[in-house]
């Protein structure tokens, strides 16, 4: 059931306060403290695009595999651009490009219950109607941008939930591997070298070879070592 709230702080924090049941979707026209990746900020355009957050229990994803909710988030939305006519990539760990440009932001939260995963809140903004961006962002456009036409936005959230749903009912039946090998099929710099950075500024030239199951990720680094990444141990450099 779609839940679409006027104005709250977060999607994120209505989604976790609230008790709502598992396949929810809390869409806000609008989020006064919206949150992304690594302590940003996240906006976006009142009546243009969309911020919502998906409610899922999967008790059945232990801990230590909880990247799948990561990869059939990412999936489910490079599915739906594909349906809308546009060819995106995932830049792990789930941000959405098309080019060098970004077009939907992940937020997941876990709550844990013991060795396994309870809830899984997954926060997500799409950048649908928008054709003017906040200036500090580094690299965004939207499905306007680049389509050059206005998109119906419940029709957009109603595809992307669908097919979340399709990837998670699969998930539970145990088609992990699958989901895993189209999630890597479709990384942004899969095979091409790019330059990345580590956290002390450090940069070095890679290509993208795929996830570990646990998520983190595979570069193939220009000297030839494989090295597998966890979520902050190193960045990647965008082209201006
Ligand atoms: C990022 O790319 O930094 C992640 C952005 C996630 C934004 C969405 S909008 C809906 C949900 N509510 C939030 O506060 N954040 C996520």
């Amino acid at each position: 059931m779609i839940h679409l709230l006027d104005e709250t702080t977060s999607t994120n924090d209505e989604a976790r306060r609230g008790d709502y049941a598992e396949g929810d979707i809390i869409w806000a026209e609008n989020q006064t403290a919206g949150r992304g990746q690594r302590g940003h900020a996240w906006s976006s355009s009142r009546g243009l695009d969309a911020t919502f957050s998906i409610v899922a229990k999967p008790s059945f994803i232990p801990a230590a595999r909880q990247f799948a909710i990561s990869r059939i988030t990412a999936l489910a939305l490079a599915d739906t651009f594909a349906a809308f006519g546009i060819a995106a990539r995932i830049k792990w760990t789930n941000d959405i490009y098309v080019g060098d440009r970004k077009i939907t932001g992940v937020l997941i939260e876990n709550d844990l219950a013991g060795d396994m995963l309870a809830r899984s809140v997954i926060g997500i903004g799409i950048n649908i109607n928008s054709r003017a961006f906040d200036p500090s962002l580094p690299n965004p456009t939207s499905m306007a941008a680049e389509c050059g036409r206005e998109f119906d936005r419940r029709e957009v959230v109603e595809r992307l939930h669908g097919n979340f749903t399709a990837l998670y009912a699969s998930l539970k039946k145990g088609g992990e591997e699958d989901i895993h090998r189209r999630y890597d099929s479709l990384l942004y710099h899969l095979d091409e070298y790019h330059t990345f950075a580590l956290p002390d500024g450090v940069r070095f030239e890679a290509s993208v070879l795929g996830t570990e199951p646990s998520g983190r990720l595979i570069l193939r680094h220009a000297d030839g070592t494989v090295r597998a990444y966890a979520f902050r141990e190193m960045e990647f450099v965008l082209k201006k």
